[in-house]
C-alpha cells in the first residue's frame, strides 16, 4: 500500500492490538489529531496574527503565561467539548481537572496534557510540541482524581506532536511506537515510521548547562565524562533546543540522552522541573516502548507514584546505555 494511504485513523483501526479497545483509541486519537492540526496551522501564522508574547498572567506553575499557552489549552477544552469517551481533562495550564459530566457512557478516560511544550520558543519561530497521556478512569469516579494518581505504568496510551519544519505525531498504545507526518496537501497525518526502535546508544546529550552550579556533583561528573573525549564512549555533542519534545524526538530517532536534573535548593533538597504526569510519563512510556529507558536517576519514572497532579521529577531519558550510565554516576546522589 502506498504510504500516503496509511492515515492515522486507518492505522489505528486496522493494525495492532493495544492497551485499550480499538474504538476507544480511535475516538480519542481522532480528537488529538484535530487538535494537532488546529495548533499546527495556527502556529504557522501566529506571528502575523499578534499571538506571540505574554498574556500578563502567571500560570499555576508560577510561570509567565504565553498567549499561545492559553490558546492551545483552550483548543484542547474546545475540541474535547463533547469528548466521549473522555471525561476528564488535566492540563499543565489548569490547577484542577475539568470534568465532562454526562458525556461518558461505559468506559471513560482522562487525557492529561501539556498543550504547548517549549513555549520559550514561541517568539523566535523555534520548535514546539504538545504532549498527551491517556488513562482509563475507574468506574464511578465522579470528580475524584485518586484513581489517576497512580504510577505511569497505568497509562493506556501516550504521545506527542512536534511542530518543527514539519508536524509529526508520535504515539504508543502499548504495542510499539509509530510516527506520522502531517501531509499539508492531504491535511492528514500519514504513517512515516512504524515500530520505531531507539538506538541502544547515541552521540548527543541535552541539558541546560546554564544550571550546572545547581546540579548534584554526580551530574557534573557525568557531563565531564561525556565530554572528556578520551575515546568514542566519552565523546558526545551537545544539542539543546529548549523544547523537551524536540530534544526527545532526536533521542528517539538517533539515540542519546536528554536530562533535566534536579536542582539543589537552599535546604539541600533536589527538585526537578519537568512535570511527571503530562510531560515525563508519556515520554517515558514512548521511550520504553521503543527500547529506550527513562529514570529519575534512581528508579524507573513509570514506577513513581504521583502525590499530586502537578508533581515534578528529575529526568534522564533516552538510549538504554546512556540512561544506565547516568544512574551509575549517582546523578541524584
Ligand atoms: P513548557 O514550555 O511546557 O513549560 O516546558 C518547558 C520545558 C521543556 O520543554 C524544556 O525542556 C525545558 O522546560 C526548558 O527549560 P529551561 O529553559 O529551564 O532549560
Ligand atoms: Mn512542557
Ligand atoms: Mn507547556
Amino acid at each position: 500500500m502506498a504510504q500516503q494511504n496509511m492515515t492515522l485513523l486507518r492505522h489505528v483501526l486496522t493494525r495492532k492490538p493495544s492497551k485499550l479497545p480499538t474504538d476507544d483509541l480511535a475516538l480519542i486519537l481522532e480528537r488529538i489529531e484535530v487538535i494537532g492540526k488546529r495548533i499546527s496551522h495556527e502556529l504557522a501564522r501566529a506571528s502575523l496574527r499578534g499571538e506571540l508574547g505574554f498574556t500578563g498572567e502567571t500560570n499555576i506553575q508560577g510561570e509567565e503565561e504565553k498567549k499561545l499557552d492559553e490558546w492551545t489549552n483552550w483548543v484542547f477544552l474546545d475540541t474535547f467539548e463533547r469528548g466521549d469517551p473522555v471525561c476528564s481533562l488535566i492540563s499543565e495550564e489548569m490547577e484542577q481537572a475539568e470534568h465532562r459530566a454526562g458525556t461518558c457512557r461505559g468506559s471513560s478516560y482522562a487525557v492529561l496534557f501539556d498543550p504547548l511544550d517549549g513555549s520559550s520558543n514561541t517568539d523566535i519561530n523555534g520548535s514546539l510540541g504538545t504532549i498527551f497521556s491517556i488513562r482509563k478512569r475507574a468506574p464511578n469516579h465522579a470528580e475524584s482524581i485518586e484513581d489517576i494518581l497512580r504510577p505511569g505504568d497505568e497509562q493506556v496510551a501516550a504521545g506527542y506532536i512536534l511542530y518543527g519544519p514539519g508536524t509529526q505525531l508520535t504515539f504508543t498504545a502499548g504495542a510499539g511506537v509509530d510516527i506520522f507526518t502531517l501531509d499539508p496537501m492531504l491535511d492528514q497525518f500519514v504513517l512515516w515510521r512504524e515500530s520505531v526502535q531507539m538506538p541502544r546508544r547515541g552521540s548527543t546529550y541535552s541539558v541546560n548547562h546554564g544550571n550546572i552550579t545547581k546540579f548534584h556533583p554526580g551530574v557534573r561528573k557525568l557531563i565531564e565524562h561525556m565530554t572528556s573525549r578520551k575515546d568514542k564512549s566519552s565523546s558526545y555533542s551537545l544539542r539543546y533546543t529548549g523544547a523537551f519534545v524536540a530534544d526527545f524526538h532526536r533521542c528517539l530517532l538517533e539515540g542519546g540522552l536528554f536530562m533535566y536534573p534536579g536542582e539543589i535548593s537552599a535546604d539541600g533538597k533536589s527538585k526537578g522541573k519537568l512535570r511527571l504526569m503530562y510531560e515525563l510519563e508519556p515520554m517515558s512510556f514512548i521511550a520504553e516502548q521503543a527500547g529506550g529507558r527513562a529514570s529519575n536517576g534512581k528508579k524507573r519514572l513509570l514506577e513513581v507514584k504521583p502525590q499530586a497532579l502537578h508533581d515534578r521529577q528529575p529526568v534522564y531519558i533516552g538510549s538504554a546505555e546512556e540512561v544506565e550510565l547516568a544512574e551509575r554516576s549517582n546523578v541524584e546522589g
